[in-house]
């Protein structure tokens, strides 16, 4: 048996998640690829190849990622495949359940069979800082949870998120982000006395949107997916992102302890924000993994 994950992640946080899938399904005899999705996808993986199909993404505005929408219509037809769906996000408002409505249309009309969707709560990338307490619990959290929703997965248990009321005209008209951050992308800038000329952003952007000259002058294209990658890690916090600057997010988190980033921490002054959703996020997935504590 064989498993592919189509994995976009802008930060790592979706990847930790599906890095967690794989690590299960290796566990269950299940050989498993995860696949970046870039930009450039000449070499895309044939999904009839595999018995287990899933597509992970971070929720941006409430929706896939643009790259994943891009991706499903680019996926070889197949005649009733099953895939499931991994998804990250920021905060565990219910809002974010039309995140793939668009996404899960476009495959059903290539054949595909949606089977089921799971959603882990891990922090934030933008918007603002969680603290490194916030981050470790929601990481500690999806680490108990996805070996045991991995398991649901391969054994082809239907999972669907409650649907939401007036989701779809919500979905549909928050995929403007699209076109924002595309324009938003042309107005980054690099602060000159920060910038060590690492190279760091203009490798790791998916989209091959950041150019450095020879004399050190940055320009940014025009198709910019907002993904983060190039600002949350670059190690000198020299990025402004647009309008967006506000929001930035800088320096991985500690999920694995230790202490935080060598740069100085974001404040966090959100202590009340989405608090009762975050509480029901957290009890629900507690009450699973105690149910589950004696499986294999
Ligand atoms: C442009 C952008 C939009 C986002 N929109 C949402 C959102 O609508 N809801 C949410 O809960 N989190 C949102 N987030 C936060 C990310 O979904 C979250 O941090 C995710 O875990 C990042 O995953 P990654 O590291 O794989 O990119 C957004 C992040 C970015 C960069
Ligand atoms: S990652 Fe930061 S320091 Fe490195 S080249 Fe890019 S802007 Fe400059
Ligand atoms: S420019 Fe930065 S935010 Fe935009 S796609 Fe590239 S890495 Fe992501």
């Amino acid at each position: 048996m064989n498993a592919i994950i189509y994995v976009f992640s802008g930060t790592g946080n979706t990847m930790r998640i599906c890095s967690l899938y794989q690590e299960e399904f290796e566990r269950q005899g299940v050989a498993t690829t995860l696949y970046p999705v870039r930009s450039d996808m000449s070499d895309l993986p044939d999904p009839n190849a595999f018995d287990h199909v899933g597509f992970a993404y971070p929720i941006h505005a409430f929706n896939a990622p643009k790259i994943m929408l891009t991706l499903a219509k680019k996926l070889k037809p197949v005649s009733g495949k099953a895939f499931f769906i991994l998804k990250s996000s920021g905060e565990p408002l219910k809002i974010n359940n039309v995140s793939s409505l668009r996404f899960v249309g476009i495959l059903k009309k290539k054949g595909y069979v949606f089977k089921s969707e799971y959603h882990y709560v891990m922090p934030y990338n933008m918007i603002f800082r969680h603290t490194d307490r916030e981050a470790v619990k929601m990481w500690e959290t999806a680490k108990a949870l996805c070996p045991i929703e991995a398991r649901e997965v391969l054994c082809g248990a239907e999972h669907k998120l409650p649907r939401v009321f007036l989701g779809r005209l919500f979905a549909w008209l928050l995929r403007i982000e699209q076109i924002a951050m595309r324009v938003n992308g042309r107005f980054f800038r690099v602060k000159a006395d920060k910038c060590v000329l690492c190279r760091k952003c203009e490798k790791a952007c998916p989209v091959g949107n950041i150019r450095i000259d020879e004399k050190g002058r940055f320009s940014f294209g025009k198709n910019c997916l907002m993904c983060a990658r190039c600002s949350f890690f670059c190690p000198t916090d020299a990025f402004k992102i647009g309008i967006l600057n506000g929001w930035r997010v800088n320096g991985a988190y500690p999920l694995e302890g230790g202490e935080s980033k060598e740069l100085p921490t974001q404040e966090n002054k959100h202590e009340w924000y989405c608090k009762k959703a975050y509480a029901r996020y957290f009890a629900a997935a507690k009450e699973k993994i105690e149910k589950h504590s004696g499986d294999l």
